[in-house]
């Protein structure tokens, strides 16, 4: 009995030191060009309160270089020289280039990984920047390979990984929460990635028609069978596991942002309540459909805020504005999420829309729940 008892807290040592404590922040560039208290440059960035910080976006040149896409924001104002600066406060903090994004496409992608002197030019091109503007890696945002591209993914993964290790240097990517909605061979990224950044969210938006919640931790009761097993973090992350990856690679994906809906009737506002479209863009966002956290906090205080206990992330709504969005105890349940099941820990898309002016009571409330839930035992 002592022995088995002593053979389980030895495994359970073992598994708990095996931590899933990465902190993941992507940082939106353009994020320092918002108006008002929308701005948010790389000072503001809180060096303590991540352990990576991805830097978004860079671009891909047809020759496979790297692309700064914004000139007058990463380079003369200084963005990428201000995230590595961030370093002397946080000496472990990791920066990366994150590559690609939704509207960089997939051509230039899939013409690189094609094609073995690119991908050679690609790498090469990675270790300048490293030098160059002193980060620590490369985060491949490339939404999303198809069929023709799915051994292509795995040798640039391969040959990109192959320069870095000498260096040190990580190699990371952005994965579409259903594994299957791309074409990935999930258990050779798992072998080649230090991490897998699982975009949990985006899961309901204004095309459902009715109100949902952007990122649901678990299924909702409104759900039909295939939404259930597919739209919330939990089925997408269980997916990937079961697809083949190590859940030590896996990040959760946490979102500062909400998607905003239109509602048809003020005075229905429940889940799967009709809407008319979506809502008009924020005044530092600017994007149909979409509002950040900070202006929740800004122009919708009073707006009623509800529990959805079920789906474990809250809605709020304000006149005919409806949103489902995440408040501090919705990160900090995901974020437990991400060490009850062992993961790598959470990403966040991104942290400059979290209320950094404590308008809504404390400066940056998500990230700090997220660290909190992270860091507490
Ligand atoms: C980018 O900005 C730097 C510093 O302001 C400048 O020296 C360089 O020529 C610019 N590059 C391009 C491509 O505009
Ligand atoms: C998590 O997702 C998986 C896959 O959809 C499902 O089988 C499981 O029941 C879910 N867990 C909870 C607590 O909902």
């Amino acid at each position: 009995m002592l022995l088995l008892t002593l053979i389980l807290s030895a495994t359970t040592l073992q598994f708990t030191s095996a931590a899933s404590d990465k902190i993941i922040c992507y940082y939106a560039s353009w994020g320092a060009n918002r108006p008002g208290n929308g701005k948010f440059t790389p000072e503001d960035i809180d060096a303590n309160l991540c352990t990576h910080v991805n830097y978004a976006f860079l671009g891909l040149n047809d020759d496979g270089s790297l692309l700064i896409l914004d000139n007058a924001t990463d380079i003369t104002n200084g963005g990428l020289q201000k995230v590595a600066a961030l370093k002397k406060t946080n000496p472990a903090l990791k920066a990366l280039f994150s590559l690609g994004g939704y509207a960089a496409g997939t051509a230039t992608f899939t013409a690189v990984a094609a094609d073995a002197t690119k991908r050679a030019t690609m790498a090469k091109s990675a270790l300048e920047f490293f030098e160059t503007y002193n980060f620590d890696g490369l985060d491949v945002d490339w939404e999303y390979p198809l069929e023709g591209d799915r051994a292509n993914f795995i040798t640039l993964l391969s040959d990109l990984k192959e320069a870095f290790r000498p260096g040190g240097y990580l190699l990371t990517v952005a994965v579409a929460a259903i594994p299957t909605d791309a074409a990935y061979d999930v258990p050779a990224m798992s072998n080649v990635l230090d991490v897998i950044n699982v975009m949990t969210y985006d899961f309901h938006g204004s095309w459902a028609g009715v109100t949902a919640q952007n990122s649901p931790l678990y299924a909702s009761p409104l759900d039909g069978e295939w939404q259930r097993d597919n739209l919330n973090a939990n089925s997408s992350i269980t997916h990937w596991i079961l697809s083949g990856a190590d859940p030590q690679k896996l990040a959760i994906g946490i979102a500062f942002y909400g998607h905003a809906f239109t509602l048809v009737d003020a005075s229905q506002h429940d889940l799967g309540s009709p809407s008319s479209g979506p809502a008009p863009p924020g005044d530092f966002t600017e994007n149909m459909g979409t509002l950040g956290y900070n202006e929740l906090c800004e122009f919708h205080k009073n707006g009623i805020i509800e529990w959805d206990d079920t789906q474990k992330v809250p809605y709020l709504y304000d006149d005919t504005l409806w949103v489902g969005f995440d408040n501090p105890k919705s990160v900090a349940l995901k974020a437990q999420y991400a060490k009850d099941n062992n993961l790598a820990g959470v990403m966040i898309w991104s942290i400059e829309t979290d209320d950094l002016h404590a308008t809504c009571g404390t400066k940056n409330a998500l990230l700090h729940a997220v660290n909190d839930a992270m860091k507490a035992n």
